[in-house]
């Protein structure tokens, strides 16, 4: 058997086109979505993942403002930045790239980011309100995935679904997101005794541990949907996840590949929470 791909580039690409209408909609009554993104330091990932950002918000017709600081800023200008750009009613979403260089208090920048801007939907408020079932801002690259296994056609309601990681990023707000949809929750992580047992039980299976091809093809139950967030660049340069597409394909229903999966579907999402916190300025 082999699996049915998830194509996160087709789904985002006929997302963005939706979007778009609606940015030029709420740009022609005079409020043009606006993205500030922040980036301290010169980790090559993300300067990547900042770009393509950055050129998800020109595709689409929304205005972007870009500060890059040297890895040794001192924080305080980089928090006097976030209060200038939370003051500025043209900005809708700030978004500071992670991670931050060591001597930063990171959680104390995200919670610097006014909550009803913070379109990453990392602020203790808009997790709280996550938790609570009433988000705010769905953190996007869950918010993504979702998006994936609706399209997906992915029954939810008392699917076994697993989820190895628990970031704050990724692994605990998709935990909530399938709790809410009515999935039973497993997560997973370092110290997870007999991982495969656990793996082998997923309807939906979701990776997102940052190790390139750890889940491997006889961790997976036949048929699964099996989700791949990580990106890892192998020693020759090429982007591998934490999926072995090449075994997993061979069991798995359906399968995220990656590059062209879950990634551009994060900053789909972004775009997403940054053009509805606009439209939220007119109502
Ligand atoms: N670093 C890795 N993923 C993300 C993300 O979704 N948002 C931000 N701000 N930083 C990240």
């Amino acid at each position: 058997m082999t699996a049915t791909i998830l194509d996160g580039n087709a789904l985002s690409a006929h997302l963005r086109t939706e979007l778009a209408g609606r940015v030029a909609a709420l740009t022609a009554r005079g409020v043009q979505p606006c993205l500030a993104v922040i980036l301290v330091g010169e980790d090559p990932a993300s300067a990547v993942y900042v770009r393509n950002k950055v050129a998800g918000c020109e595709k689409t017709g929304m205005r972007s403002i870009k500060d890059v600081y040297a890895p040794d800023v001192d924080p305080a200008v980089v928090f006097a930045r976030i209060a200038e750009l939370n003051a500025d009613p043209a900005v809708h979403g700030i978004l500071v790239q992670l991670p931050l260089p060591r001597h930063f208090d990171s959680e104390a920048v995200l919670e610097a980011i006014a909550p009803e801007k913070d379109v990453d939907g990392f602020h203790a408020e808009n997790i709280g309100a996550l938790m609570q079932g009433n988000p705010r801002f769905i953190p996007c690259t869950p918010y993504g995935v979702m998006k994936m296994l609706e399209a997906g056609h992915v029954p939810l309601k008392g699917a076994e679904a697993v989820i190895v990681g628990r970031s704050n990023i990724v692994g605990k707000p998709m935990a909530m997101l399938l709790l809410a949809q009515s999935c039973t929750v497993t997560v997973c992580h370092s110290q997870s005794k007999d991982l495969a047992f656990h793996t082998r039980r997923a309807d939906i299976l979701v990776a997102a541990v940052g190790k390139a091809k750890m889940i491997t093809g006889d961790m997976i139950k036949p048929g699964a949907t099996v989700i791949d967030v990580g990106i890892n660049r192998l020693p020759d340069g090429k982007l591998c996840g934490d999926v072995d597409f090449e075994s997993a394909k061979e069991v798995a229903g359906l399968i995220t590949p990656v590059p062209g999966g879950v990634g551009p579907m994060t900053i789909t999402m972004l775009l997403t929470n940054t053009l509805e916190s606009a439209e939220r300025t007119l109502k």
